[in-house]
């Protein structure tokens, strides 16, 4: 049996775009074929609600039941495991659910608020053993970004000091407003209309599978 593909989905500030992230990747990742199972550790659990939104036409997500004190394992026969946090994740529970997965994605919005709250979660996410045996690797997503703009060069600054790869900028858009209550995503609609906003998530999923894969 191989190793699931394994990806928590963590920032400590509220509204980052945590389960916007997951829940897009959970979609893609079906698509492909994937056994995907998606794991909710927070209270609200809302990548769990969306789930249950899901039409059952479109390829199937499985829900990954877990406890978030004990170290998660991935359903038996899951080749892409997801893992949905809550703000704040810190601590011993964050050193928990890094040791259930082999990638990190961090969705950064551009402001300072966002920055100050990271501060001390990229320090804990750095002096991590699996960390820095390159076991868990780490990358950003900027969320809500124009790459044109100001706050996006200071966002690109302030990560740049932490030695992350930024991999990839995803705009503002209502689509993925519209498309949380139906339990759909971005890789569920039809045609090239959406063309752009896929073109966006390219470099994640190329990260995702090659974490030597140049970022931008
Ligand atoms: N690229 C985007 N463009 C527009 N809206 C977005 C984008 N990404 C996320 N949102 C919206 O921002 C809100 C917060 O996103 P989301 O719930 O994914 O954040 P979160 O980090 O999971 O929040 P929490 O910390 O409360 O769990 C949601 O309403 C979501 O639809
Ligand atoms: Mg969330």
């Amino acid at each position: 049996m191989t190793t699931p593909l394994s990806i928590l989905i963590a920032n400590p500030k509220g509204g980052s775009g945590k389960s916007t992230l997951a829940t897009n990747l959970a979609g893609h990742f079906a698509w492909q074929g994937e056994k995907v199972a998606l794991g909710d550790l927070d209270r609200q659990q809302s990548a769990r609600y969306w789930l249950t939104r899901r039409p059952e036409q479109y390829p199937h997500i499985a829900e990954w039941d877990i406890d978030s004190d004990t170290t998660p394992h991935a359903p038996k026969g899951t080749t892409v495991a997801l893992l949905d946090s809550p703000a704040g994740l810190h601590g011993k529970k964050l050193e928990t659910a890094l040791k259930a997965v082999c990638r990190v994605l961090v969705p950064v919005a551009p402001s300072s608020f966002d920055m100050w709250a990271l501060e001390g979660f990229f320090a804990q996410l750095a002096e991590e053993k699996t960390v820095r045996k390159k076991q868990v690797e780490i990358g950003i997503v900027g969320m809500r970004v124009d790459p044109r703009t100001h706050a996006a060069q200071q966002l690109e600054h302030f990560l740049a000091g932490y030695g992350f790869p930024v991999l990839s900028w995803l705009r503002n858009t209502q689509l993925y407003v519209q498309l949380q209550p139906k339990g759909l995503t971005l890789f569920d609609l039809p045609g090239r209309r959406f063309e752009r906003d896929l073109e966006q998530w390219q470099a994640i999923l190329k990260w995702l599978r090659n974490p030597s894969s140049p970022s931008i």
